[in-house]
């Protein structure tokens, strides 16, 4: 297992679709216990295998912090089988540093996909752990936070981003 180094906007593979997983071995495995580990050293509740440079399609998430009726869960492949209703909640994102932003999003989904085992898992979520099953599935198809806020929020967060660029790049 390691801790990796998580991957920041505007990194180019934060922008690609992820791939299907089609076999799970042990270097899927692997990637699982390594995305884990990262999220539970930077704080995070839940990531996506993109944000430490492997596009696939797997994510882990572990909303318990926030609400303790749930646990650690990694899914592969996961796919949205039924969604209602709708919330605006405060997300940040481990690859949007310094971001807070209101994003749209359903109220409860149903979600499934493969455990680390092979084993078909079916979630139905709510509350935050709905919130995150999107957000890290936004991830598995290239959107980050900044695709849902508007568009002078995320002109906003871009010239923060030059401003600390040339800061960085002054003598
Ligand atoms: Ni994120």
């Amino acid at each position: 297992m390691a801790v990796l180094e998580i991957l920041k906007y505007p990194h180019p593979i934060l922008r690609k679709r992820s791939e299907t997983v089609t076999r799970i071995d042990g270097e899927v495995k692997k990637l699982i216990e390594d995305m884990r580990e990262t999220m539970y050293h930077a704080g995070g509740i839940g990531l996506a295998a993109c944000q430490i440079g492997v596009p696939q399609r797997v994510i882990v998430l572990d909303v318990s912090p926030m609400d303790p009726q749930y646990s650690y869960v990694a899914l592969i492949n996961p796919e949205v089988i039924s969604e209602e209703g709708e919330v605006d909640h405060e997300e940040g994102c481990l690859s949007v540093p310094d971001c807070l932003e209101k994003v749209k999003r359903k109220e409860r989904v149903s979600v499934r996909g493969l455990s680390p085992q092979g084993r078909e898992i079916e979630m139905k979520g709510e509350g935050i752990l709905a919130i995150a099953l999107q957000h890290e599935m936004d991830h598995l198809n290239g959107i980050l936070i900044l695709d849902r806020v508007s568009r002078l929020k995320r002109e906003i967060y871009r010239n923060k981003l030059k401003k600390e660029k040339r800061k960085e790049e002054r003598p």
